[in-house]
């Protein structure tokens, strides 16, 4: 009985994650959302299930005490384990995933971007489940290779989060390896989620979002956008695929271009 949590699965790429892992009866599936209630695709996907092991665990990545509640909620149902933690949770509005460093209102806006998420709270339980796997949706644009290629100067919070998040990683898989855990960072590739978003790109974010991907094609020789249904395909193949000897690896998506 594999079990999983997904951080962050109300909507995108991780609602799709939680859909694919809940079509196999053998797998208790745990998502944390910000949001019980407002987490409407989530809801629908639980009412529609007829597997029944889906459970929705309300908790902000922000709010430690909350992640330790829904780890607690984890362990009533699984005795105690926990199998694979993925987590993919991630501030992507429109307007903040635009901004450059320079482009806040204050400095207090801008901190309040760059708070970061904790896996502290469910690791007693990973530790006593057989996988050992924690990974983390990574993104390229946290990686100095992406943001010099693509010269992109916003996505200034997001590409540094993501960027700490890899390192984060990279800690864990540091302090876990004596455990025989597998800690990795995945790339879920370009990921259209706008079936799912809360809010619709305006006319800036359209033409932002439009030279970015002009800048991409220059840059790549794989782009292609997934649905969140593929993204998550691929990413749930690689989770399984992935062992101890890939330990702190970081797996990208994006192949380059040699002379770009
Ligand atoms: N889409 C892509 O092309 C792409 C590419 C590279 C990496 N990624 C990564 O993939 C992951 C998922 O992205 P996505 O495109 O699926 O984004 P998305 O559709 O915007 O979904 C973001 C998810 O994160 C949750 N979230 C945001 N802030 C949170 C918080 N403080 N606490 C708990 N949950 C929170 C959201 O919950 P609410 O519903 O409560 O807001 C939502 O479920 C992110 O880590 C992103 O960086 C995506």
């Amino acid at each position: 009985m594999p079990s999983y949590v997904v951080v962050g699965g109300s909507r995108g790429i991780g609602l799709a994650l939680a859909q694919q892992l809940a079509t196999s009866a053998e797998n208790t599936v745990f998502v944390t959302v910000r949001n019980k209630s407002g987490s409407t695709h989530l809801n629908e996907l639980v009412a529609k299930s007829t597997l029944s092991n889906i459970h929705v665990l309300e908790a902000d990545v922000t709010d430690h005490r909350a992640l330790k509640a829904a780890a607690a909620d984890v362990a009533k149902v699984t005795g105690g384990s926990l199998d694979v933690l993925i987590h993919g949770a991630a501030r992507t509005e429109m307007t903040n995933m635009l901004r450059g460093m320079t482009d806040y209102e204050d400095d207090d806006k801008l901190d309040a971007e760059f708070l970061d998420s904790a896996m502290n709270a469910f690791l007693p339980l990973l530790r006593r489940g057989s996988a050992k796997k924690i990974v983390i949706i990574g993104g390229e644009g946290g990686t100095s290779e992406f943001v010099w290629k693509m010269r992109v100067s916003g996505m200034a919070a997001f590409g540094t989060t993501k960027a700490a998040e890899h390192l984060v990683a990279l800690k864990y898989a540091v302090l876990l390896e004596p455990e025989g855990f597998t800690v990795v960072g995945i790339c879920p590739g370009f990921v259209d989620t706008s079936s799912t978003a809360v809010e619709k790109p305006d006319d800036t974010a359209m033409s932002a979002i439009a030279g970015f991907i002009t800048r991409l094609q220059a840059i790549s020789t794989n782009l292609k956008s997934f649905t969140p249904e593929e993204a998550a395909k691929r990413f749930l193949n690689l989770v399984d695929s992935i062992s101890t000897k890939d330990n702190g690896s970081f797996i990208e998506y994006i192949e380059y271009k040699k002379e770009s």
